[in-house]
């Protein structure tokens, strides 16, 4: 373990890789995830940086940032999770604003429990003293191209604005581990960019935006997200809703 998992650890209850590794009953020793490169050199500044924390962890800054979908993005992701009594359900890497909040409660009512997993330690001590009143959330530091839970861990995951910032081996694995970590009969929920109509003005004032500040995301405009999924999907487990103009997506997997 590395001296800031350790500090993290004392300060901070969240699952580390040593407590997974403990109660899988694996009994090997894994090493805590380290940030990948895409991460360091192209986002440092989004979720790496305390500054970050201060400036982004505000709901109007990540509604501006989505041009006022916020609201109907984390809707259509609830609008997918009115799951049975008792689920378990995963959020695959932490999200800004009050996604997290707002899944949490709806997840509440049905008395079902979210594990929301990060790469990136200071994300998951922003969540968790954001989520801190919640008693069905629990945190883990793992790394979403490589998790670390037994195939068919939950009955359902979520995966918001993630596969956009990643390179297209990482998101590949990312949906794989998603899928994996999923029980046969759960969702899988995914919400991201996706390439706009040609007659969207926003393709046209996004595209160099994201060129310039997030430039996996045009692996997400060239294809379909359906493009990335493993061979064994078949056509009729997915389906596909479109928001503002084609600029964003949810694919929802049934298992
Ligand atoms: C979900 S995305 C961004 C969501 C959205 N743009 C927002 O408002 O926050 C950002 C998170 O993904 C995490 N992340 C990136 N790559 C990851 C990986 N390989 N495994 C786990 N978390 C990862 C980052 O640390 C960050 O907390």
């Amino acid at each position: 373990m590395n001296d800031d998992s350790i500090a993290i650890a004392e300060n901070f209850p969240f699952k580390t890789v040593s407590d997974e590794t403990a109660e899988s009953g694996l009994g090997l020793l894994q090493r805590p995830p380290t940030i990948p490169d895409y991460l360091q050199d192209t986002y440092w500044w989004a979720y790496l940086h305390p500054k970050s924390l201060w400036f982004f962890e505000r709901e109007w800054v990540v509604n501006l940032i989505l041009w006022g979908n916020m609201k109907k993005l984390t809707n259509a992701v609830l609008d997918e999770t009115n799951f049975e009594q008792g689920s378990e359900v995963l959020q695959v890497a932490c999200v800004y604003g009050n996604f997290s909040d707002r899944l949490a409660s709806h997840l509440a009512i049905s008395h079902s429990k979210l594990s929301i997993i990060d790469v990136a330690p200071i994300q998951l001590r922003n969540v968790k003293k954001k989520l801190d009143d919640h008693d069905n959330v629990s945190v883990h530091h793992q790394d979403s191209t490589d998790m670390l839970f037994a195939n068919d861990s939950f009955n359902h995951s979520v995966v918001f604005f993630l596969l956009h910032e990643q390179p297209e081996e990482a998101l590949r694995k990312t949906i794989a581990e998603a899928v994996r970590v999923t029980r046969p009969g759960g969702k899988v929920v995914f919400v991201d960019y996706h390439g706009p109509h040609r007659s969207n003005p926003m393709r046209y004032l996004m595209k160099p935006v994201l060129t310039m500040l997030e430039p996996y995301a045009l692996a997400l405009w060239r294809d379909a997200l359906t493009v990335f999924l493993p061979a064994e999907i078949r056509q009729e487990q997915i389906s596909s809703e479109f928001y503002f103009g084609g600029l964003y997506q949810k694919v929802v997997l049934q298992l």
